[in-house]
């Protein structure tokens, strides 16, 4: 698998130190609540069980699955609810879980469910941020790991064709591996 990777963009130290210093950030914004914080599957799961140990202050964990592109490769920002969060939002301090935004339009359909439910504040917390992908006025994350570039990236998390999430670092793969497919 490792040998599928062309270059590594960020390293599994690199990452460590992003979620330790985003973890410290989101300490600090809710050290007198106690959030609920939510991942969305199946990306965030690696970045949101590391994140959570970084956070000291009392919080809750819950998981959503959302599917966003049905059967084709193309974002239809048609997002259908695949597995719902198990508490209740209302009245809660949201923050949710990504490893990555690209269109913004997944998150997009997943704050406006949440607060139709009320919660009392919804923020985002992602890894990794493409915001060449969108234009003004689109979905913004209030916590950002890293800005990257417009490339199809893969690990911690990332897949390609459901593989490859359990490397502990960020790559691009080689062109073969597509080529293959
Ligand atoms: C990926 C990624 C984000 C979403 C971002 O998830 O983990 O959740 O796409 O894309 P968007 O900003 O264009 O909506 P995906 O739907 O591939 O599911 P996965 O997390 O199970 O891989
Ligand atoms: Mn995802
Ligand atoms: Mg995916």
């Amino acid at each position: 698998m490792n040998n599928d990777i062309k270059s590594v963009l960020y390293s599994e130290e690199a990452i460590r130190e992003m979620t330790t210093k985003l973890g410290k950030q989101i300490t600090e914004d809710y050290k007198d609540k106690k959030p609920l914080v939510v991942c969305i599957l199946t990306g965030a799961v690696l970045f949101m069980t590391d994140l959570v140990r970084e956070i000291d202050t009392y919080l809750e964990m819950d998981f959503m699955d959302v599917s966003s592109y049905g059967d084709g490769t193309v974002s239809t920002g048609d997002v259908k609810i695949i597995k719902d969060l198990d508490k209740s939002v209302k009245g809660r301090d949201v923050l949710i879980v990504e490893d990555i935004i690209d269109t913004g339009k997944t998150l997009q359909r997943i704050t406006e469910i949440l607060s139709m439910r009320e919660a009392n504040s919804i923020k985002v917390c992602t890894l990794f941020d493409k915001p060449a992908r969108r234009t003004e006025g689109d979905i913004k994350a209030d916590y950002v790991g890293f800005e990257v570039p417009n490339e199809f990236i893969v690990g911690y998390g990332l897949d390609y064709a459901g593989v490859y999430r359990n490397l502990p670092y960020v790559g691009v793969l080689k062109p073969e591996v597509y080529e293959n497919n």
